[in-house]
């Protein structure tokens, strides 16, 4: 390969839509025919694919395949709930056969390589990213980014339905600074360890190809130019064999940053920080080369990065099959299995925040048979998640929406329409008109929240409340004094104060996909229980962010006393808190309500001690020092209904060198108990539950005393003791 050869395969832009700021290019073609061009982006169009591909193959002097990527974050054509929804399953095998059928569906357009999954930990509800991710915690979030990568990358890569999976944004995006996206991140070593890295490792653990590097810049480097992580932790401690991509234009964007005067600069900070590819800033392709030439970048460097690129391209089977049967599209998108996937998906990630009885009798969900007629109200009842309004040619799945659903159970006529206000304008007469359909029914379901574009890149927000005249909206139904169910579409939670208080039954639907209309009718008549939790602290005010269950105690931390009224623990004010706010969350994490109710009995553990060198012992891989330690609790439905339960275990650690988190989630297991079932729930823990990253910087287990917990969420739950003894 000439030098110009090697860079090319360095070198990424986007065909298609464009995702980013452009580069003014369009002269794909030729660029591919000279070998300029080793990957393109956002190309969607199966025969637009094969063309580039085509000039690849055919007219390049090498022969050497393009690699198509996209953004495949939830599914191709067949959409499941954003990751946010997904990760509320806690169902990692879900995750995985949802990132196959996205797989299945992308590899038939000729996608080898999707940017998914996004493992940053996110713990401020105002960055729109928070979306993407699985939320605050480590532990779900590594099973998460393990899951995904299985899932798209299958048991081989080479074969057909199978595509590369890009593990980002390496690393810190998800702590912007105020929760505005693109901001600057300071995180120290020992929070970077504990919280930021693990999903990160999961993913290069479970084989993910590649790793995208950031746009913030962490402790003063900007992610994508950044050797601390990009070399000695992911090249040199994990020994992450495949290649990292930039973000988009996140090279070229290191001179905004201010730590590359010029472009020339920019490219060689990335690249001997260890980014292998640019994506979308054509820095390399203008200037890797001189800098070679130049003595400034060693050559040997360049190789290396073209290996791990081809690596890729070899392990996906494309030099023995550059081009895909477009036969396949025809028969791989919405397929049955897929769509009742979908479904299943959908029923599982709603998260049911509040069910409570109304007037002295039963709660509103699931909805009695004695409701007759429905008002179905508010902006996103036909278009919940706009699960399909992204491209307007893509295929349609067809599934009836919610409202549809809800007419075939009760007759067209019994459902009454309204949209009462839109996202962000509304009239008086519309409001007028909502008031006066919930009049005349037994029930309002309301359908509030955010569209997918208020969510996700570039849509960070600095108020939580529902948008536009929405509000409003909710009141007047609420003051017909109609019985109102709440439907809350959203990438994050909101702040709904109001609504937590007057309206007796409220449903987190995230974005629901393609099945939104099917899995909400079944969830809300209750042939679906709802089992999710919450993967984030959902805050009461905006004030509180960031806000996440593994935060540490500080030094004041509030007493035990009744925080529920302002001033909040006037009795000490010397301790942290707000004025005019409580610190707990409007819900914790780990917490969702059921049709059923579950009751935990106490935490019990087999042993009272451990010893910390035995632990470090298994922890270091010379097994079995410890012997078994086993955690159990009873846990019994004590309701009416069959239920699946979630079942968490958290553990606190005192007396370490560095800070611990108040609670770490270290287990969960799911429980399907019939009602009046009681259900011993066993966990057993190994030294992973333990480690922490301590004031030497080493990943051990310190002596230390140990709480640990059996709980339905992240507050509840009764403790039991363990010494970790020296
Ligand atoms: C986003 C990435 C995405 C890329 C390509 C960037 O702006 O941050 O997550 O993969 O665009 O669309």
């Amino acid at each position: 390969m000439t030098l110009e050869e090697k860079v090319g395969q360095l070198v990424q832009y986007s065909a298609g839509q464009a995702t980013g700021p452009g580069t003014g290019r369009t002269d794909y073609e030729d660029m591919i025919a000279r070998g300029q061009i080793g990957s393109l982006l956002n190309v969607i169009d199966p025969k637009q694919i094969t063309a580039y591909q085509r000039i690849a193959v055919e007219k390049s002097r090498l022969h050497i395949p393009l690699l198509f990527g996209l953004d495949v974050i939830h599914g191709f054509h067949t959409e499941f709930p954003i990751p946010l929804g997904l990760a509320s399953t806690w169902e990692p095998a879900i995750v995985e056969k949802a990132s196959r059928v996205a797989a299945s569906e992308a590899s038939a357009t000729g996608i080898r390589w999707t940017f998914s999954p996004m493992v940053d930990i996110a713990r401020d509800a105002r960055w729109g990213r928070i979306q993407e991710g699985a939320g605050e915690d480590p532990f779900l979030g590594s099973l998460m980014a393990a899951a995904y990568v299985r899932g798209y990358q299958g048991s081989r890569l080479d074969a057909p339905d199978s595509i590369a999976a890009c593990a980002k944004h390496y690393v810190g995006y998800g702590a912007a600074e105020g929760g505005r996206d693109y901001n600057t991140t300071e995180i120290s070593e020992h929070t970077l360890r504990q919280f930021y890295l693990p999903p990160f490792h999961a993913a290069v653990e479970a084989g993910t190809a590649s790793l995208m590097s950031a746009f913030n810049s962490l402790n003063g480097v900007p992610s994508s130019a950044n050797p601390f992580t990009l070399t000695q932790v992911l090249r040199k401690e994990w020994g992450f064999k495949g290649m990292v991509v930039s973000d988009w234009s996140s090279i070229g964007e290191l001179v905004a940053h201010g730590i590359a005067a010029d472009d020339a600069t920019a490219a060689r900070k990335a690249f001997l920080a260890g980014v292998d590819m640019d994506m979308a800033s054509s820095l390399y392709h203008d200037h890797l080369a001189e800098l070679v030439r130049a003595g400034k970048v060693p050559e040997a460097n360049v190789d290396e990065a073209v290996r791990r690129i081809l690596r890729v391209k070899l392990a996906l089977g494309l030099f023995e099959r550059p081009y895909t049967d477009e036969g396949r599209a025809s028969h791989a998108f919405f397929l049955p299995e897929s769509l009742e996937l979908a479904r299943i998906a959908a029923e599982r990630s709603f998260v049911l925040l509040k069910n409570v009885p109304v007037a002295g009798s039963n709660p509103l969900l699931p909805i009695s048979k004695n409701i007759k007629t429905v008002a179905v109200i508010g902006p996103l009842a036909d278009n919940p998640s706009d699960p399909e309004g992204k491209n307007p040619s893509a295929p349609k799945s067809g599934v009836p929406s919610l409202p549809a659903e809800l007419a075939r159970r009760l007759g067209e006529n019994n459902v009454l329409r309204f949209k009462g206000t839109g996202i962000n304008s509304g009239s008086d007469e519309d409001i007028a008109a909502a008031v006066a359909g919930a009049m005349r029914a037994d029930l309002a379901i309301l359908t509030l929240g955010e569209t997918q574009e208020m969510s996700g890149e570039a849509a960070s927000r600095s108020k939580l409340g529902l948008p536009g005249r929405q509000q409003e909206l909710l009141e007047a139904i609420v003051a017909t004094g109609k019985p109102v169910v709440l439907i809350l579409f959203s990438g994050r939670p909101l702040t709904l104060p109001w609504t937590f208080e007057h309206v007796p039954a409220v449903l987190a639907a995230w974005s629901p996909g393609s099945e939104a209309g099917p899995a909400l009718t079944r969830t809300l008549y209750g042939e679906s229980n709802p089992s999710g939790k919450l993967v984030v602290s959902w805050p009461r005010s905006v004030g509180q962010e960031p806000l996440y269950y593994n935060a540490l105690s500080t030094g004041r931390p509030p007493g035990n006393k009744d925080l529920t009224r302002p001033p909040y623990d006037t009795e000490s004010k010397y301790v942290s808190r707000y004025i005019d706010e409580q610190n707990s969350p409007q819900f914790p994490f780990g917490y969702g309500e059921s049709y059923t109710s579950f009751g935990y009995g106490p935490t019990r553990i087999n042993k009272t001690q451990v010893s910390a060198a035995d632990l470090n012992k298994d922890l270091s891989g010379s097994a079995g020092a410890t012997g078994s330690l086993t955690v159990e609790a009873d846990v019994s439905n004590t309701g009416a209904r069959c239920g699946d339960e979630i079942v968490q275990l958290y553990v606190r650690l005192q007396g370490t060198s560095t800070a611990q988190p108040v609670r770490a989630l270290k287990g969960f297991q799911h429980v399907v108990l019939a009602p009046g079932e009681t259900r011993k729930v066993t966990f057993n823990l190994g030294p992973d539950a333990f480690a922490l990253w301590n004031i030497s910087n080493q990943f051990v287990v310190e002596p230390s005393k140990v709480t640990v917990w059996i709980s339905p969420d992240s507050t509840r739950g009764t403790g039991a003791a363990l010494e970790i003894a020296p």
